[in-house]
């Protein structure tokens, strides 16, 4: 959501935060702010807007004003988009500056406690407390004042704090918020995303929960627990570059991610794929055979896409390996009071690695025994880190709010996983093949599907004014419908309902007139017929209907307007293939109405808040 840096080292900090900045503007992007420190004082500029208004209102200042300091753009929760409300804050005397990441949730209390002891607030939000708290409790020691002033709060941050008089620190803690400390000559940055660091180091530090680091000039940090208990944080090494991080040609990074794909789902399969013998191997699950063989029950937990991805898991699963799976949102399973026998394994499915409600949703399934394993896209991420074991994506970053490779990769490593729970328990050396064969083919399947990018753009030039869509489609493409009516709504505003093709008739069959389009996944499955009477049910309501189907159907033109076909591949990887289309239509669709693509709005790439 918010994003924070920091910087402090021998170099101008100014145009390292404001690059940061920029690189974390994904995250949320309402307002920003930045705040620097050196022996003059402490100067901080802020504002609503992007980072390009932050650079706006910075261009005639002093850029050589110091050498330390903490930046942040923010994703609004308590208090509107706003200057004041913007960070960094300050305490009443302004002898500290902080940027939050997180959500305060005693801080209506603590408000009214400072209140009375005379103390002035200046805006609605939350971090405003905190930085009041650290204020009231600085006598000249930054990390002492961090510390008590965390005692008192309840709730989760990822925070960086500067002090007028110290130009030479800067005191970074966290508590369900992601901090990375970037280890550099000499110098260290600090960021809530390893992306706005990457350019100058790709040595880092996650900041574990309820950790304090204080950074010092020279390259000197040292960390300790909440309570000052000196720890050794370990060092890591980030797996991208900064090239990664660049539009490559594409108008937007979510039309690169798109076209990513062959290459994204080739990095999932790679050293898991055993061909020969009609399986998969994903050493990270760190579970022997024998326990696999035992599992009697599959719970994934996920939000948004990842869930969507989570119901294709469920579908392969049970189809394939004969074992029950359930899907639960992340943000119900974490309130509920979920049963977990002993031989349930919990997945956490999220690209982000850093979702809140996940990551409390993982915790809870800890808390009540589970083996807890991980499907990441980040390495290092927070549930990468506190899963019992997983499988990493290898996608690269996702930097687009509308989530595509990520979708993919998770959808290939789902699959390896059937496979490999499929030949334990149910399937055939020969089945296995058949899938292990059908999975190498999908990378180059993809490619083909891409290349219809112009046809998809001709018929979202057809729709792109309309208001309301229809995604339908049953057995495993009932989820690519959700994904793709989720990829049009929250990139192009318009508004689209995905539903089961034959729920339909249960009541959204009202809904359809000539201004209402229906998009549906015709798959050549054992259900292909039932889709078509679906679709007849659409036509004869006058709808129109953009149909994705096979290669070689020639049944479908007779019924559809239109119609996008994929290559043939088998009905459990069929997902990895039909989504496609749905994420160009939606690319299209957003770019014809003049949509901010890769930062839609009220949106934010990494839900860190509940
Ligand atoms: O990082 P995660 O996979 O945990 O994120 C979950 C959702 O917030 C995410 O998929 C969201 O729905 C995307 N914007 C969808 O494109």
């Amino acid at each position: 959501m918010c994003g924070i840096v920091g910087y402090i080292g021998k170099k101008e900090a100014y145009p390292i935060l404001i690059e940061g900045l920029s690189a974390l503007e994904y995250r949320g992007y309402d307002s920003a702010g930045i705040a620097m420190v050196d022996s003059t004082g402490l100067t901080i500029y802020k504002d609503k807007g992007k980072v390009d208004r932050l650079k706006e209102i910075t261009r005639s200042i002093e850029k050589e004003k110091g050498a330390i300091g903490i930046a942040h753009t923010r994703w609004a929760t308590h208090g509107a988009p706003s200057k004041v409300n913007s960070h960094p804050h300050t305490d009443d005397k302004e002898r500290i500056a902080l940027v939050h990441n997180g959500i305060i949730e005693n801080y209506s209390i603590l408000k009214d406690r400072l209140k009375e002891e005379g103390i002035e607030f200046r805006s609605e939000t939350d971090t405003e407390v905190l930085a009041q708290l650290v204020g009231k409790y600085y006598e000249n020691d930054l990390a002492a004042a961090v510390r008590r002033a965390l005692a008192d709060v309840e709730g989760t941050f990822g925070i960086a704090v500067v002090a007028k008089d110290q130009p030479e620190v800067i005191v970074a803690a966290r508590r369900g918020s992601p901090l990375v400390v970037g280890v550099g000559d000499n110098e260290l940055l600090l960021a809530s995303d390893a992306s706005a660091i990457v350019r100058h180091t790709k040595t880092v530090i996650y900041l574990k929960d309820n950790n304090l680091i204080e950074l010092h000039r020279d390259g000197i940090y040292h960390t300790t627990t909440l309570e000052n208990v000196q720890i050794t944080p370990e060092l890591h090494q980030l797996e991208y570059d900064a090239e990664s991080l660049a539009k490559g040609g594409f108008e937007h990074f979510m039309l690169k991610e798109i076209f990513e794909q062959p290459q994204t789902i080739k990095n999932a399969l790679r050293g898991r794929l055993l061909i020969a013998e009609g399986t998969a191997r994903l050493d990270g699950l760190n579970i022997v055979h024998q326990e696999l063989r035992s599992i009697e029950r599959i719970i994934f937990v996920a939000c948004g896409t990842s869930w969507h991805a989570a119901l294709v898991g469920e579908y392969m699963i049970e189809d394939i390996a004969g074992i029950p799976v359930e899907v639960e949102y992340a943000s119900e399973f974490r309130y509920r009071n979920p049963i977990i026998g002993p031989n349930t394994l919990v997945f956490v499915i999220s690209q982000s690695g850093e979702t809140a409600d996940t990551l409390a949703a993982l915790r809870e399934a800890s808390h009540k025994g589970a083996t807890v394993l991980g499907i990441c896209n980040a390495v290092g991420s927070s549930i990468a880190r506190e899963t019992h074991g997983g499988v990493y994506l290898h996608a690269g970053p996702e930097i687009g709010v509308a989530s595509t490779k990520a979708f993919t990769s998770q959808l290939t490593v789902l699959s390896l996983l059937t496979l490999l729970l499929g030949r334990m328990r149910r399937i055939s050396h020969s089945d296995g093949m058949t899938i292990a064969n059908a999975l190498q083919a999908i990378p180059s399947q993809v490619e083909q599907i891409l290349k219809q990018n112009v046809k998809v753009k001709e018929i979202a030039r057809i729709y792109h004014h309309h208001s309301n869509f229809l995604y339908l489609g049953r057995s495993y493409n009932f989820p690519v419908a959700l994904e793709g009516a989720l990829k049009l709504k929250e990139i192009s505003y318009v508004h689209a309902e995905g539903y089961p093709a034959a729920e339909m008739k249960h009541g959204p069959i009202a809904l359809i007139d000539k201004e209402m389009p229906s998009v549906v996944l015709a798959i050549k499955d054992s259900i292909y017929d039932k889709v078509i009477s679906n679709i007849q049910e659409v036509k004869a309501r006058g709808g129109s209907v953009i149909a994705i189907a096979n290669e070689g159907d020639c049944e479908i033109e007779k019924h559809a307007r239109h119609v996008i076909y994929i290559p043939k591949t088998i009905p459990i990887l069929s997902p990895l293939l039909s989504v496609i289309p749905l994420q160009l239509l939606a690319y299209h669709i957003a770019a014809m109405r003049g949509c901010e693509i890769d930062q839609p709005r009220n949106l934010a790439k990494s839900v860190t808040v509940e």
